[in-house]
């Protein structure tokens, strides 16, 4: 019995203690691991973890094991994953030094058993939807070296604290959440170790700690788009082995530390977009190693270091908008490697220097605004790579190097408000130019026939220049064209009728030249036509019979022989003897004060009642005017008309079909815009109209919304009304997307901050509001921009009293171009209207160029065979370089939405609160396609069955 007995335990013992131990813990990690495999909503996507498969676990797809046969590594970036990790239990896999799940779609929180990982070097889980709340019950992990949360879902918080006693940490990247809070001390004293620390697209807030000089490791310092203020510390400049640091997009000051980048190893150095000021020091490029500069948007002054000219492997180079001095032939010298240099807006002076000609990778080339003087020289078109020159606003003289445009590859040119003399020269067939902006200058002879051969031009101003003779008939050949702008020339002869074949044309100004004859009836068939000017010429006869030539009043001043049904001109049936519009400006004026005395009491009583219900606004009447005005303000409304000396012409920026807008700055600094405008046409001017305007500004002065223009008030006199509203610095929409500028400045990421930002004011203004107010104008010119490129809508819900159409049209309002197509027939003004010219505005944004003609073509391409090859990224903008990562994803989402607001039937556009909602959760994933395939059809075909959005 005994030897037996004792066989047997040996045996057992055996069994416990190596065998059965090692397979019992062997399938411990299998199984810890399948049992997350099957909660996985797809575990089809880790078809190599299977039990048949178990004999060696160690040969599963992502798994590396140590030589004991115990897992030591996962990894599984961009797998597809889609679950959470509730049911990861990672006390099975103690041995654990490398996790990496980046690039999945699991949400839920991080396991906390995570943090017990004692061996665990490497953690990778960026680009995930996880929502981790609460990070109090990790532990420090001191073994970690490398931590990525990147673009997870976690809610607003701060640093969690367990990351900072991870002291042997060498890289960390918390970018693209949401943490916020200040950085705290302990960053720079307790992870010494750091190599590279990124924390940008965050919400930090409060200043750098100056501790930040204690991580002399540091290489890769990237902080951009967070909310840091106050000055950089000195410390930073200790930091010797920095080669990439961005500070971009925060708010801040001061002077950049003397010796920052000291070390000579800096290769990147971005700090745009701040209110940094004072001289750039010489230690930014000491290692003459700098490849890229960007310091736009501040307020640098002085002149550029100069061991600048001796970086020879300069690649781009943005100084856009600060206070720069000096001659550019010496700040710049030869740079082979340079792709772009944008120094708009500084104010540098010297001549262009003919090295420039061997600067052969140039791409842009952005000089505008500043104080060149001289020549053109002819060298520059050696630059062959060049595909964007601005020289425009400088004192450059001479005439214009026939070299510079035969270049190959060059898309716009511009060289407006110079003193530029001599004959435009003969574009060449091969040059893709698809922007040439040439006015203000000093050129003289005819438009050059074969400029119509340039089929890809888009815009063409030439306005404000000593051009005569004829408008070539071939400029009807430019099909592609949206803006054209001759004015203010010598051209004389008849408006040639081939133009109506620019049926892309957006915009179209003749305006202050000598042309005769009649405006060709055929350009009623100028469907994307928006704004017109045919102002002081010699035209006669009948104006075209489309909607744009009738709302378009201030289009035919100074043409004595016109008629039509336009305001301001007679009709056709009248004698047209009677002279100039003086005569007809009066008649209007009339008509219009006459009705508003007759009704003023009417008004008293309604504003009387008006008062007493709202307290914030104060409503104040006297014979001839009428006052809303939000009674929380430090201003009155004669102090804005003191600061723009009751409508001085030298206080007006902008003009249009509109109205004028001027510029008010008060004592105070505070800067507004008052916008000037006419009721519409004098048979509405009846007590209900303007009653029920005065009730719907009080509502308006309520309508408070980080993304909608601040209205402070309004005035109404004798048919005119005065709208008071925050000053947005820089203009429209529209205007920065197609200045050549937009081409690089206004990046994807900014586009989609715009279409958010549209999308929740819109969706407020629909939703969160006293009352429910539909813009019903929503178009790319009534969206502003601020400094950040934030968007603000404005000329909300006042759209409908103004003037902008003719009699039979009085219903339908908002910009052609952009109205839901059921106003053709139904007058109703729907919030889905609004959805609709959201939709428009958002395709435009994305394409950089209004998509009528896309959208006219969808109906038949989401059924037919028809658009089966067209791409989405031969839709998108291509000025820009297509957008990849999380990005690529949000703007395929976006076009999806745009998509599915344009459909024709209203019912089945999302509403404007679903689209503000999905915006802003669906912003975390990731494309299951590359970008650069993606078709068109497809995306149509998804965003309009309805399954996107309800
Ligand atoms: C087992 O895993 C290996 C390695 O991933 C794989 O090649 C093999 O196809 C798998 N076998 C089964 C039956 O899944
Ligand atoms: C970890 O690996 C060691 C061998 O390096 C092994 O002895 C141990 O059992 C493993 N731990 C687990 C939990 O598998
Ligand atoms: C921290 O890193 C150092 C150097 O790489 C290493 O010697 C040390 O063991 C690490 N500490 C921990 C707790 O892993
Ligand atoms: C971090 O370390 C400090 C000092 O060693 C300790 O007091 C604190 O509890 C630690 N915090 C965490 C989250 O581990
Ligand atoms: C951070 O965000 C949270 C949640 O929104 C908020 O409660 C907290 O006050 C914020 N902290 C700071 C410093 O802004």
């Amino acid at each position: 019995m005994k030897p037996m007995a004792l066989d047997i335990l040996v045996f057992l013992l055996f069994l416990f203690s190596h065998d059965f131990h090692l397979k019992c813990k062997a399938e411990t990690e299998a199984e810890a691991l399948l049992k997350w495999k099957n909660s996985l909503s797809n575990p089809e996507s880790l078809s190599s973890w299977s039990l048949t498969n178990s004999t060696n676990h160690c040969h599963w797809f992502g798994i590396t094991c140590n030589t004991a046969g115990s897992i030591v590594e996962l990894n599984l970036p961009d797998c597809s994953l889609d679950g959470n990790l509730d049911e990861l239990d990672f006390t099975y896999l103690s041995n654990l030094t490398k996790l990496d799940l980046s690039g999945n779609t699991l949400t839920g929180s991080i396991p906390r058993t995570l943090s017990a990982l004692d061996k665990l070097t490497s953690l990778e889980i960026s680009n995930n939807g996880l929502e981790t709340s609460d990070f109090s019950e990790f532990k420090a992990m001191p073994t970690l070296t490398h931590l990525s949360l990147r673009s997870n879902n976690f809610p607003t918080m701060e640093l969690p604290s367990f990351i900072l006693n991870c002291t042997n940490l060498t890289v960390l990247d918390l970018s693209v959440n949401e943490f916020n809070g200040t950085m705290p001390d302990s960053l720079g004293t307790n992870l010494v170790n750091l190599r590279c620390l990124n924390l940008s697209f965050n919400s930090f807030s409060g200043s750098i700690p100056s501790s930040i000089g204690n991580m002399a490791s540091l290489e890769h310092l990237d902080m951009s788009f967070n909310l840091l203020e106050g000055k950089l510390p000195s410390t930073m400049s200790q930091l010797e082995n920095l080669t990439y640091l961005d500070l971009s997009n925060n708010k801040l000051n001061g002077a950049i530390p003397a010796g920052l980048g000291q070390g000579g190893l800096l290769y990147h150095a971005d700090f745009k977009n701040n209110a940094f000021w004072g001289v750039l020091s010489e230690s930014l490029c000491s290692g003459f190693k700098l490849q890229y500069l960007d310091v736009s948007y501040n307020k640098f002054y002085g002149a550029l270091p100069s061991c600048l000219r001796n970086c020879t492997g300069l690649k781009q180079i943005v100084l856009t908008d600060n206070y720069f001095m000096g001659d550019i032939s010496k700040a710049f010298g030869l740079h082979p490697k340079l792709i772009s240099l944008y120094l708009k807006g500084n104010q540098l002076t010297g001549t262009l220097s003919t090295d420039w000609g061997q600067c052969t990778s140039l791409i842009s080339l952005i000089i505008e605004d500043n104080n060149i003087s001289g020549e053109i020289p002819k060298e520059f078109g050696n630059m062959r790579s060049l595909q964007e020159l601005s020289l425009a606003s400088n004192i450059l003289t001479g005439e214009i190097p026939q070299e510079l445009v035969n270049l190959s590859s060059l898309w716009s040119l511009k060289l407006n408000n110079n003193m530029l003399s001599g004959h435009i020269p003969r574009i060449s067939l091969t040059t893709p130019l698809i922007v040439l902006d040439l006015s203000g200058n000093k050129l003289s002879g005819q438009i050059p026939a074969e400029i119509g051969n340039s089929s890809s031009l888009s815009s063409l101003d030439l306005s404000d220049n000593l051009l005569a003779g004829h408008i070539s008939e071939k400029l009807g050949d430019l099909t592609n064209l949206m803006q054209l702008d001759l004015s203010s020339n010598e051209l004389s002869g008849s408006i040639p009728s081939s133009l109506a074949r620019l049926k892309a044309l957006q915009q179209l100004n003749l305006s202050y030249n000598n042309l005769a004859g009649q405006i060709p009836e055929a350009f009623s068939g100028m469907y994307s036509l928006y704004s017109i000017d045919f102002s002081y010429n010699k035209l006669t006869g009948p104006i075209p019979s489309a909607i744009v030539f009738y709302r378009s009043y201030e289009a035919y001043f100074g043409n004595a022989g016109l008629c039509g049904d336009a305001l301001g001109l007679l009709s056709c049936g009248f004698s047209t003897s009677d002279q100039g519009s003086h005569k007809k400006h009066t008649t209007l004026l009339i008509a219009i004060t006459v009705p508003v005395a007759g009704c003023s009491l009417m008004l008293l009583v309604a504003i009387a009642t008006v008062c007493r219900r709202h307290r914030t606004s104060k409503v104040t009447e006297t014979e001839n005017h009428s006052l809303v005005w939000d009674t929380g303000l430090k201003f009155k409304f004669t102090d804005v008309m003191e600061a723009i000396d009751d409508f001085n012409e030298a206080y007006c920026i902008g003009e249009g079909s509109f109205g004028v807008v001027y510029r008010a700055e008060l004592p105070s600094g505070q800067v507004l815009a008052v916008k000037r405008q006419h009721f519409s046409d004098e048979s509405d001017i009846q007590e209900n109209n303007v009653r029920s305007f005065l009730n719907e500004i009080k509502f308006l002065l309520e309508v408070r919304h980080r993304n909608i223009v601040k209205l402070h008030g309004a005035c109404t006199k004798k048919g005119v009304m005065h709208l008071v509203f925050d000053y947005v610095e820089r203009g429209s929409l529209g205007d920065v997307l197609y200045s050549v500028l937009g081409g690089l400045t206004f990046d994807w990421a900014m586009r989609v901050n715009v279409i958010h930002g549209v999308a929740h004011a819109v969706a407020y203004l629909h939703n969160d509001c006293l009352q429910n107010i539909v813009h019903r104008d929503i178009s790319i010119n009534n969206v502003l921009l601020d400094n950040d490129f934030e968007p603000k809508v404005s000329d909300f819900g006042t759209a409908k009293m103004l003037k902008h159409d003719a009699s039979s049209w009085t219903a339908v309002v908002g910009s052609y171009g952009y109205i839901a197509p059921e106003l053709a027939y139904m007058t109703k003004f729907t919030d889905k209207c609004d959805v609709y010219s959201f939709g428009v505005v958002t395709l435009e944004v994305m394409m950089g160029m209004h998509p009528g003609e896309l959208l006219l073509n969808l109906p038949s391409m989401s059924s037919s065979s028809q658009g089966n090859d067209l791409l989405l990224k031969d839709v998108l903008d291509n000025r820009l370089l297509p957008p990849t990562g999380q990005l690529a994803e949000q703007i395929v989402f976006i076009v999806k939405v745009a998509l599915a607001c344009t459909q024709t039937d209203p019912a089945s556009r999302p509403t404007m609160l679903s689209i503000a909602q999905e915006l802003s959760t669906r912003k975390k994933s990731y494309l299951s396609e590359p970008l650069g395939t993606i078709s068109f059809k497809n995306l149509l075909q998804v965003s309009r069955s309805g399954v996107l959005l309800k």
